[in-house]
């Protein structure tokens, strides 16, 4: 079937996987309230739009931490691509890099930063960090990431446990032989086996659990690289993240991933960004799907947004070539919905939606 936005993504990866891929992919966390929240909380506000603006070509750049990217769309973290595809992270560097963007690499990828570093040398690679109890273990990955010349990190703060996904608890999670967590060295790569989710148990076992400000600082620390913090949906740690050290927020709440019945990103972003207040970037994702839904975000106040799931989609059904069409598709849609709206740039003031 020819796919003619993200929104068809889902069904037509469903038969190029296996189910525990799958379900581990398009689960949230316990009835998925959140999950589904996020995108209909884009479907109910409107688009006030002008017109007679005489207005015709419009530029899609912008800017982050001083780097260009094409239009304000990047790939946000999501562990073992490889269980989409063969290429896994590696199509994912390429399709971004082509489309001119960002793409972020999980601390769990199936691929390690120089494996990616080496086949996307011009690749803008951003690093999200999970904090390990193994403070030497973290420092170890942040050096790394440095070292391929990573710009950026995401410290991501709302998963001291993962989330209560049922479908991987009953699929007993776990990864084929083929595939390890490519940045973690042996004993560290795999998943145990587990009663329940092998990812949950991994998790429980190595992550930091009791993640606090002071970790942010230490992190701060402990590396020049701008950090964003990852996780974030309410004013008062956004505000506190950029006391201790953070240089941009991501409003997320893990593609509904962790606490169910947390709010809807974009419901938070308003307030997120008057306690902001122009201080730091702010990155929004979850349920991102629309070229409108990318220019609600705008106008509430995001200088971004990321997307997890459909560059997912996109590698199950045709690897690099299918990100690439789901990146251009996207774009395509922001320039219609910009156009449409009566404006040229990203610059898109926040009544235009109610
Ligand atoms: C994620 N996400 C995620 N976040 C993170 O910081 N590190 C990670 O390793 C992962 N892994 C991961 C795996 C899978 C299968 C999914 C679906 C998500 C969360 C991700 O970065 C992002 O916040 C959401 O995916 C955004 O929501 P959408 O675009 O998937 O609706
Ligand atoms: C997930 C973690 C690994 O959402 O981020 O599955």
């Amino acid at each position: 079937m020819e796919i003619l936005n993200l929104l068809e993504l889902e069904a037509a990866a469903q038969s190029k996987m296996t189910s525990m891929a799958f379900d581990y992919y398009v689960s949230g966390a316990d009835d998925e309230i959140t999950l589904r929240e996020n995108r209909e909380a884009f479907t109910r506000l409107a688009l006030h739009y002008r017109v007679l603006t005489g207005l015709t070509d419009r530029k899609l750049e912008t800017t982050l931490f001083g780097q260009k990217i094409s239009m304000p769309v990047i790939a946000a973290p999501t562990a073992f691509q490889r269980l989409a595809h063969e290429k896994g992270e590696l199509a994912t560097a390429v399709a971004t890099q082509k489309a001119g963007t960002i793409m972020t690499l999980s601390t769990i990828a199936s691929t390690s930063l120089e494996e990616v570093r080496a086949s996307s040398p011009d690749l803008d690679l951003w690093f999200q960090v999970y904090m390990y109890k193994d403070q030497g273990l973290t420092l170890e990955l942040l050096r790394r990431a440095e070292a391929v010349g990573v710009k950026a990190l995401a410290l991501t703060v709302d998963t001291p446990f993962l989330g209560r996904r049922e479908r991987d608890i009953r699929n007993r999670f776990s990864l084929p032989d083929n595939i390890v967590l490519g940045n973690l060295m042996r004993g560290l790569n795999t998943l145990p086996t587990s009663a329940g989710s092998g990812l949950s148990a991994y998790v429980k076992e190595m992550f930091k659990l009791n993640l606090a400000f002071t970790d942010l600082e230490w992190l701060r620390n402990h590396t020049n690289l701008p950090i964003l913090v990852k996780g974030i949906c309410h004013p008062q740690d956004a505000i506190q993240s950029l006391e201790h050290g953070a240089n941009g927020i991501w409003v997320s709440n893990h593609g509904g991933r962790q606490l169910d019945t947390s709010p809807a990103t974009i419901n938070v972003l308003p307030r997120v960004a008057d306690a902001v207040a122009g201080a730091a970037p702010i990155i929004l994702d979850g349920g991102v799907r629309r070229g409108t839904d990318v220019v609600k975000a705008l106008a509430l106040g995001a200088n971004a947004v990321a997307i997890g799931r459909p560059i997912l989609w996109s590698l199950a059904i045709d690897g690099e070539a299918g990100v690439t069409n789901t990146l251009e598709l996207l774009r395509a849609e922001i320039d219609a919905a910009l156009g449409l709206c009566g404006y040229s740039d990203l610059q898109v003031p926040r009544d235009l939606v109610g």
